[in-house]
Order: structure tokens, then C-alpha cells, then sequence
């Protein structure tokens, strides 16, 4: 339940009807601000904090899908075209298809086209290809003489959306096609996101923005209608061509050599199609598809089947929106029962008592499930805060047989209880009111301004609860923060255990105390003479750290990567930042003012900063930890003196001389912007052994490129 962001606890507390007016506000709010952005050239919000109200919006959406608005926001891919992307008119209308639900509506599609066509076996056999259905959103790529001139959502199907600025940074998308295409060619697919690549995301939004996307498909729609490219190119998007649209020729005759030629032309095509004979083929396939589905990487939701020969297609044409010669066989729901073995509560490094079901395995949609997200206490109980039911009013109780949903890469979802099942001596699940950990009491504070209690209870304990002290420790040593090898999960548990390190100063000092302990690190089950002197080693390297990873590591509410990177930058020093915060629990005064100033820092981060350090006992460590750490001041960009200042720098290929992240972290030391891919707004790339098609991109774009000894010189004084 780590993995459960700060604005999912949040959206768990909603109720319905708190969850239609927030939809009904943040609707009437983005409309607004879209507004002031495309026609008044005025926007008054920062893009972060558009953006961040979109995915509030994504993420109430995602919880209470029976909410969406006819308006929403989030809708305005599948429907009209929003008043925020310049509309493009569809030369040929982009279709849907018509669903099978089982084998039989397979046999009967494949027989009405035989009766349409009048296609008896002594003909010859009717191919046709089968292939993933794809969990992403339709994007239309319009290519003249060879070049990309626009890239379009499908919108109503009639008129989507110009997203071309931001197609160009996809990585799978040429910008100009390989080999020799006819004049006019419109290219087809699915854009989606990969699940490393959306966990990673999401992993880099609650760290910065705090947020995260419901799933790889929200986040590839998120990714994709951004107003600012730069954003869009930061974000690991990927696309499969697997149909066209206007073409001046067709370079095949059939489906199956059409999408092969589409790979020639340099785009990715999915390489599980296949051309089929009969019906039992394509079911075997769909059948092969499903087995793999989970192994895939990324999220489909069935097999589409299409007649293979073009000429048939022909003849097949269309019944109102869905060609009659294409079909989408759809999986079924990933659902499945089990039962309901326990209730455990994790504590969180903010003191949240966190309720996760204990399940008995199952495998849904093969993957085996057996932990689901219970979000709160109301939740357990089947009422919402404002005693509103949820899932019917049906409490859960330990014992019950429950129906779980996994969608997409999300964590499980409970979904209804079999009452009928229910023995008759099971209780209703009694939440604790004092911390598991720690046993101090756990309360669920009175919101200041609903005045209503906050749907999550929270362990007073601070600093006595193990729990909290363990989970800020992790955070504090993790890869972001102090990041100390050697130092992980395991030994951090171990070491708080036998009151080695119970606060982070204690990690610093654990060398001398070692030195004088009798009971020698080295000598401990599982640590020896080097792995002893590694970990010494490796924590004195930290003695000095960069400001942001020393605010990051302090683990205060809201205050991810992102966050404290922009106030490293925006104070400069340690000394700074920390007096400008004990000043600004006065909200009157400059300070305060300045905090919120700061582009990307909003209200409920300043108030959760000024509340940090208005704790004693956090001053406290902190003035411990400041005696044996000291944090460097955050370089001041001179953008004059350095060659890369402002500059969009991509970095490709194998690099010999400095990690990846540390290549990075020079690049924006020195005042450039790293992206993740190459667009036309890349100034530099630099590329190292087996470069790909980053490197064939700069080259189309005709950006320079340089070598990792090229970029030395570059920026070396
Ligand atoms: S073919 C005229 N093939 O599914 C037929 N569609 O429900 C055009 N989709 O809007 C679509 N994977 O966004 C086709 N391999 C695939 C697909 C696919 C995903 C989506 C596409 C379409 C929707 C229809």
C-alpha cells in the first residue's frame, strides 16, 4: 500500500455526491482556464497546476466511473473535440468496432461475412488476421511526400484534435518515413504506455506533483492531449500502427502485408498478428493472446479479427460506425471471487493507518492477486463520510466472499460481497483506534475547513510510533534522498530493532559509535569486515549532499522530488530555506507570501512545510543531523557562463564516463533541460554506442549531435 498516493487517500474519502460536485466544479474550472489559455492568450494558472487539475479530475473519474460527465474534461478525446487543440476534419471517418463477447459471436461474425460476400468454402479459404486490441487511444498520422504534417485524435470520429506538436515526440512515430511511400499516406494506431514506464511515472508524480494516473491508458491520454509538447515529450509514450486512413496508394493487398509494410516505413507494429484460416484459429489465437496478456507489458482489453484481403474489405464496407469486415473479440472483465482472509493495517510514514485485504490467492486476468486496496475505514464499513452508502452498504467482514476487479495495472479493487455467503457469526471489522505499531491513540482529525473528520485515522505517536520512525527512515536512505548503498529496508529494520539507528542523525554517527561498541558491526550475522567498512564508507560519502535531496530526504507531507527541487532552487541555502519556513507560520508575513509565490508550490504544500517546522522535535533532529551533515547550497545556474543554459539536451546510447542520472544532473546543473526523447524542440544529443532511433530522429531533425567526450568538452570551463 506504499504505492497509494497522497490524492488517492484523499479521492477514497469521497462520497458520491462530494465526488459529482467536485467533477461538476473542476469541469466548469479546466473549461475556464482552457479558456483564458486558447482565446484570451491569458492563462492565469501555471501548466503544473492545469495539469494537476486535470488529474484530479482523471483520478475522481477513475474511483466513480458512473460520475463521468457528459463534459468531462477527460472525455473530450472520445467525444467532441475540445476547445483547447486546434480541430482537424478526418479525410476518412476513424471507425469503432463492434464487440464479441464469446466464441459464438466469432463464429457468427465470420459467418454473416461469408453470406455477405457469398463465399462458400469452394472458394478458397477467408483469411483473416487476428491481433491485440490495444488499451490506448486512436491517433490519426497524416503523412505528405513522406513527412509528417499533423497527427489527429480521433475526437468524434469526424473531427479530432491537432496534437501534432506532440505526436512528434513520440519515439515511435517517424517524422519521416523510410522507403518510398506514395504521396499521400494516413496511418492509423493505438498510442499507449507501457507498465514499467507508467509505474515509473506515476512514481515521479506523487513524488512532484503528489498525483497519480488511474491507469497506463488514462496516463497515455493524459500524456498526449498536453498543450505543451515539452511535457508530452517527457512522458514515455508509445504507438503500433495498425490501420490507415486517406492514402494516394496502397502498397498491399491484404490487412496482414498493409501493417508489414507500415513497419518497412519505420513505425512499430504489433508483432503478435497473425493471419488465420479458420474460426478455431482465431479462437485458438485470442485464446494464446489472453494467456500472454499479463507478460505483454502493456494493457489490452481483447483481439481484434479483420478480413485479411483488402478487396473484400471493400465489398464489406460499413454498417453505421463499424466496418463489417473487423471485429474485437473483448475479454471478460477481469473479475473474480475470493475470499476475504484478513484485514491488516500498515502504518505509513505519515502515521496513516492504511487497512489492506488479505486474500486468498486468486488469479485474475492471470495475474495472482492477493492484497486489495481498502482506502479507509468508511470504506471497510460501506459508508461514505456523509453516510452515504457505498458498495450498497455492504460492510466487509473478515470471512466474507468478496468479488475483487483488477483494471489495467491498478492495485485490486473490492468490489461487492456475496452476502448469501456470509456466515452467520461473522462481525463487522472493528478498526483500531490505537496505532498497530505503536500503540498510541490513532485519530481521525477534524477537517478545518469541511469541519468534518478526515477519512483517514492517524497514529499520534510520531517519533515513539516504530513504524513511522521506520518508514521515514527507508525514505530518508532511499535513491532520491540520501540514497546510501548498503543501507535498505532490511538493515534499516534491523538497525532500528537493536536501537542502533532510531533517527536519521544516528546513521551518521554509527561509525564512532561502532569504534568504541563491543558488540562490533562486523561481527553481526550477516555483515562482515568489508561489508562493514563498505556501509561506513558509503555513509560518510554523504556527509555533504545536494540541498533538495536534503529536504526530499526530511519526508514531509507533500514535499516530493519535484517539490524540493523547487525549493532548493528557490532559496539557495540551507540556512534560507530553513528560517524562511520558521518565519512563514506567520501567515502574515513576507515569507509566507514568498513561499506561495513560488511557481508549483501551492497551499496545501506550504501549510504542510510551515507546519514541519513549527515541531520542536522535528527542529530537533534536524539540528542533530545538521552537526554531522552538511547540505551544499544549490548552484546558481549562470546561464551566461554555461554553454547549455536553457537548452532542451537529450541524452542516447551507452554512456562510458557518468551514469545516466548523473549525466542528468550535470546537464541541469548547468542550466539545460534533459528530456527523454527527441523532438524538434531538442537542441543537443548526445549519443554514445548504440544509439538508436533517437539518434536517427536527431539526424532527421537535423540536430546536432555529439559524442559523451564531445559533451565534455562542451561544458568543461
Ligand atoms: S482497428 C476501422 N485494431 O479500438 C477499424 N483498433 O473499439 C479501426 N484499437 O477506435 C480500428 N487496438 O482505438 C483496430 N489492433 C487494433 C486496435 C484497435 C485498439 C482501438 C481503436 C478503435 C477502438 C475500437
Amino acid at each position: 500500500m506504499a504505492g497509494l498516493s497522497e490524492l488517492e487517500k484523499e479521492i477514497a474519502s469521497l462520497s458520491l455526491d462530494e465526488a459529482r460536485r467536485e467533477l461538476e466544479r473542476l469541469a466548469a474550472e479546466i473549461a475556464d482556464h482552457d479558456r483564458r489559455y486558447h482565446q484570451e492568450d491569458a492563462p492565469t494558472i501555471s501548466d503544473a497546476d492545469y495539469d494537476a487539475l486535470r488529474l484530479r479530475n482523471a483520478a475522481i473519474e477513475a474511483r466513480f466511473p458512473e460520475l463521468i460527465r457528459d463534459d468531462s474534461p477527460s472525455e473530450r478525446i472520445g467525444a467532441a473535440p475540445s476547445e483547447t487543440f486546434a480541430k482537424i476534419a478526418h479525410k476518412v471517418p476513424m471507425l469503432s468496432l463492434d464487440n464479441a463477447f464469446d466464441d459464438q459471436d466469432v463464429r457468427d461474425f465470420v459467418g454473416r461475412v461469408r453470406r455477405f460476400l457469398k463465399f462458400d468454402p469452394l472458394q478458397g479459404v477467408l483469411s483473416v488476421t487476428a491481433e491485440p486490441k490495444i488499451d490506448g487511444l486512436s491517433l490519426s498520422l497524416r503523412y505528405e511526400q513522406g513527412a509528417l504534417v499533423h497527427a489527429a485524435t480521433r475526437g468524434d470520429g469526424t473531427v479530432g484534435e491537432n496534437v501534432t506538436a506532440n505526436a512528434r515526440t513520440i519515439e515511435d512515430i517517424p517524422v519521416t518515413l523510410a522507403g518510398t511511400p506514395p504521396e499521400v499516406v494516413e496511418i492509423r494506431g493505438e498510442v499507449y504506455m507501457a507498465h514499467a514506464d507508467f509505474r515509473r511515472l506515476n512514481e515521479r508524480m506523487a513524488a512532484t506533483a503528489g498525483k497519480v494516473f488511474a491507469n497506463p491508458r488514462n496516463a497515455a491520454a493524459g500524456s498526449l492531449r498536453q498543450l505543451n509538447p515539452e511535457i508530452t515529450a517527457s512522458r514515455p509514450l508509445r504507438f503500433f500502427a495498425y490501420a490507415w486512413g486517406d492514402m494516394s496508394a496502397l502498397p498491399a493487398s491484404t490487412q496482414y502485408d498493409m501493417v508489414q509494410v507500415f513497419g518497412d516505413w519505420g513505425f512499430a507494429v504489433n508483432p503478435r498478428m497473425q493471419r488465420c484460416e479458420t474460426v478455431e484459429d482465431l479462437i485458438a489465437v485470442y485464446h494464446g493472446i489472453e494467456e500472454e496478456r499479463a507478460m505483454l507489458g502493456y494493457d489490452i482489453d481483447g483481439v481484434v479479427y479483420k478480413v485479411d484481403r483488402l478487396d473484400l474489405q471493400q465489398r464489406l464496407g460499413f454498417v453505421s460506425r463499424s466496418p463489417r469486415w473487423a471485429i474485437a473479440h473483448k475479454f471478460p472483465a477481469e473479475k473474480a471471487f475470493t475470499i476475504l482472509n484478513d484485514i491488516e493495517i500498515q502504518v505509513g510514514r505519515t502515521g496513516a493507518l492504511t487497512p489492506v485485504a488479505k486474500l486468498e490467492p486468486v488469479t485474475v486476468g492471470g495475474v495472482v492477486v492477493s492484497n486489495a486496496t481498502l482506502h479507509n475505514e468508511d470504506y471497510i464499513k460501506g459508508i461514505g463520510q456523509d453516510g452515504e452508502p457505498i458498495r450498497e452498504g455492504k460492510d466487509l467482514r473478515i470471512g466474507d466472499t468478496v468479488q475483487i476487479q483488477r483494471a489495467g495495472d491498478v492495485i485490486p479493487q473490492i468490489l461487492d460481497v456475496d452476502l448469501n455467503k456470509r456466515s452467520a457469526d461473522a462481525t463487522p471489522f472493528e478498526f483500531p483506534t490505537l496505532c498497530p505499531a505503536c500503540g498510541s491513540h490513532a485519530t481521525r482529525e477534524i477537517h478545518p475547513k469541511t469541519g468534518r473528520p478526515d477519512a483517514v485515522r492517524r497514529c499520534t505517536g510520531g517519533l515513539i510510533c516504530p513504524a513511522q520512525a521506520t518508514e521515514k527512515l527507508k525514505h530518508f536512505v532511499s535513491r532520491n534522498a540520501f540514497d546510501i548503498e548498503g543501507l535498505g529496508n532490511k538493515q534499516v529494520d534491523a538497525f532500528y530493532q537493536d536501537g542502533l539507528v532510531m533517527a536519521p542523525a544516528d546513521i551518521f554517527t554509527l561509525e564512532a559509535r561502532d569504534k568504541r561498541s563491543l558488540t562490533k558491526l562486523r561481527n553481526r550475522e550477516g555483515w562482515g569486515e568489508l561489508s562493514a567498512q563498505n556501509l561506513f564508507d558509503a555513509i560518510n560519502a554523504k556527509r555533504t549532499i545536494d540541498l533538495h535531496r536534503f529536504i526530499f530526504a526530511l519526508g514531509i507531507r507533500h514535499v516530493g522530488e519535484g517539490n524540493a527541487k523547487l525549493l532548493a532552487r528557490a532559496y539557495g541555502s540551507w540556512a534560507a530555506f530553513a528560517a524562511a519556513m520558521i518565519e512563514a507560520h506567520d501567515r502574515e508575513s513576507d515569507a509566507w507570501t514568498d513561499l506561495n509565490n513560488i511557481d508549483g508550490i501551492g497551499q496545501i504544500v506550504a501549510e504542510a512545510l510551515t507546519e514541519f517546522f513549527a515541531e520542536g522535535h522535528n527542529r530537533d533532529q534536524i539540528d542533530a543531523l545538521l552537526a554531522e551533515v552538511s547540505p551544499n547550497d544549490a548552484e546558481q545556474v549562470d546561464a551566461s557562463g554555461s554553454p547549455v543554459a536553457g537548452k532542451t539536451v537529450v541524452f542516447t546510447g551507452s554512456l562510458e564516463r557518468l551514469t545516466r542520472d548523473e549525466a542528468k544532473a550535470m546537464a541541469e546543473r548547468l542550466g539545460a533541460k534533459v528530456s527523454g526523447s527527441v523532438s524538434k524542440k531538442t537542441d543537443l544529443v548526445v549519443a554514445g554506442p548504440g544509439a538508436g532511433s533517437k539518434l536517427k530522429k536527431a539526424e532527421e531533425l537535423q540536430i546536432d549531435v555529439i559524442s559523451e567526450d564531445g559533451w565534455f568538452e562542451l561544458v568543461s570551463p
